[in-house]
């Protein structure tokens, strides 16, 4: 088992976590708005979607990340990702980090994403598009009734939306079927939403999708500048953890798949060059 005496004490980089390429939209504005930090990401590609699989198994993989983001000298990681923040950041939490290193945190996209809505809907009526993992958990619902009670929240899993991005589909004509499909469904179930999150941090990929298929008048809501925003405010909030995250403005970019292909895909994504490294999860 990970002992803190096995993990660097040095301050290190932020870490950052997603099953694939979703969590580079989150990553861009946190890099965009806190330019000095130092940043490691690190996508489990290889394993990837994580969207329709067991809470054991993403339980698992997501541990494996965090623990491995730690060695790496992460003294925070984000989970750049709702279906590992819904399924097995609790645990993770609660159980896991007591044992691993208490001072080091990981934080979730689902809280800060909650905390921005119930000042943005004026029908009180919000959807969710997610995973199905995401979608089954209800940890939105959850988490939007503990902060705005009155608000009524309707979810549209779409399983095959995350695949498609991962995949480098996003810009075909099949996306278009399956984005039209779910958007329309979750409209007929409560017409009276007015503001959509994408509970997915692959979803802004599809973005003109998303919003070609919704009416003008219903706000869509990607999550990268609330998470970003929500975590300038955590660090400005806990000055223990900002010592601890070190300041040289790198980025390095771990994948478990062959780098050549993170390196095509995020270059897509982020509009720069990148060059992963590969890294093994176990
Ligand atoms: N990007 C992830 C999320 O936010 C996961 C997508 C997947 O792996 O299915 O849920």
């Amino acid at each position: 088992m990970l002992q803190p005496a096995d993990l660097p004490s040095a301050p290190g980089p932020i870490g950052v976590f997603d099953s694939g390429y979703g969590g580079l939209t989150v990553w861009r504005w946190m890099r965009d708005l806190m330019p000095d930090y130092d940043y490691v990401y690190l996508g489990d590609n290889a394993r990837a979607p994580y969207g329709n699989r067991s809470f054991e198994l993403v339980y698992e993989f997501t541990l494996q990340a965090v623990r491995r983001l730690f060695q790496m000298g992460c003294h925070l990681v984000i989970l750049a990702c709702n279906t590992a923040s819904a399924k097995a950041l609790r645990t993770i939490q609660q159980h896991d980090l007591p044992q691993m290193d208490a001072s080091r945190r990981v934080l979730g996209v689902v809280r800060p994403t909650a905390e921005c809505v119930g000042y943005i809907t004026r029908s009180r009526h919000v959807g969710i598009v997610a995973t199905t993992g995401t979608i089954r958990s209800r940890t939105y619902e959850l988490e939007i009734a503990k902060l705005f009670p009155d608000i009524v929240v309707t979810g549209e899993a779409c399983p095959l939306w995350a695949p498609l991005v991962e995949n480098g589909e996003a810009q075909s004509d099949g996306a278009d079927y399956f984005v039209r499909r779910h958007i329309e469904s979750l409209l007929n179930r409560d017409p009276q939403i007015d503001c959509i999150i994408l509970g997915c941090t692959h979803y802004p990929l599809l973005l003109d999708k998303i919003r070609r298929y919704t009416p003008s008048d219903i706000r869509l809501l990607p999550q990268g500048e609330y998470v970003a925003r929500s975590l300038e405010c955590y660090l400005s909030r806990h000055p223990e953890m900002l010592q601890q995250v070190s300041r040289n403005a790198t980025r390095h970019f771990y994948t478990t798949e062959r780098p050549e292909f993170f390196n095509e895909n995020a270059a897509m994504f982020l509009g720069e060059p990148v060059s992963a490294e590969h890294v093994v999860l176990k």
